[in-house]
């Protein structure tokens, strides 16, 4: 059928093969924490994100921009790094942090997964907190979609499997469809724990890395979902995030 859109999930970046995402969408998840807080970011007036995979990059790219009109935020471990202004938490992000700056980034895997989008046509980053925005992005776009989970470690996570499964859902609601696989396995994980979006986010092995570190308020600020109405989407020469559109024609949230 022609007009079918292919939809992939891929649940770990490793797991796309090199070339595939050539052509298509792709949608970045990292629930825990790295897609949410770059929303909470840029949604707090950060100008665009500059994602950097390795620490001493970050450190040099914030070195070489204006004082006063840049962040350096990241996090190994889950922990804030030595030196840098902000870790990795949504809930740090707010309007007198970010108001104007440019946020270079360091996180373990969302940024990872991030640079790896850098291969398709577009890419857009989602999560809980903007779902509804994203799904009317997607749903406007006729090329093929891949939904790249981050995972933690070269493991795939309950929280992003669900997202992915959740943008499966509408997917499949809205469109004729070809799933992957993956695609398949995310739907029923959404199937089976969308209705308890935040307990599943407390049980996932993140949530409770996040709890043991002091910090369960990021899994609830994760699971808010459509909190923010805007799209994050990555963007070239400088490789940067910024909002790439706004606005929810309605919500598209499991009533
Ligand atoms: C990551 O990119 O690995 C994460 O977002 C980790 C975290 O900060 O919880």
């Amino acid at each position: 059928m022609p007009d079918q859109r292919d939809v992939y999930v891929h649940l770990l970046p490793q797991l796309a093969p090199a070339g595939f995402l050539a052509g298509g969408l792709a949608v970045v998840i990292d629930v825990l924490r790295a897609t949410t807080t770059i929303v909470h970011a840029l949604a707090a007036g950060c100008t665009c994100v500059r994602p950097c995979s390795e620490v001493e990059e970050a450190r040099a790219l914030a070195d070489a921009m204006r004082a006063g009109k840049v962040l350096l935020g990241g996090e190994r471990g889950g922990i804030q790094i030595d030196g840098f202004d902000l870790g990795n938490s949504p809930r740090q992000f707010n309007a007198k942090a970010c108001k104007g700056t440019t946020l270079v980034l360091t996180t373990t895997n969302g940024v990872v997964a991030i640079l790896r989008a850098r291969e398709a046509d577009r890419a857009l980053l989602a999560a809980f907190v903007n779902y509804s925005a994203v799904c009317e992005q997607i749903r406007q776009d006729a090329r093929p979609i891949h939904i790249l989970c981050a995972g933690t470690e070269g493991q795939p996570t309950l929280e992003d499997t669900l997202l992915a499964g959740a943008l499966v859902d509408f997917l499949s609601e809205e469109l004729d469809v070809r799933l992957n696989d993956s695609a398949r396995l995310a739907w029923d994980c959404f199937e089976n724990h969308g209705r308890v979006l935040k307990g599943a986010l407390e049980l996932s092995r993140g949530g409770q890395i996040l709890a043991s570190l002091g910090m369960h308020e990021d899994v609830h600020a994760a699971a808010e979902v459509d909190r923010f109405n805007l799209v994050p989407e990555l963007k070239r020469d400088p490789l940067r995030v910024e909002v790439g559109a706004v606005g929810i024609v309605k919500s598209r949230w499991l009533k």
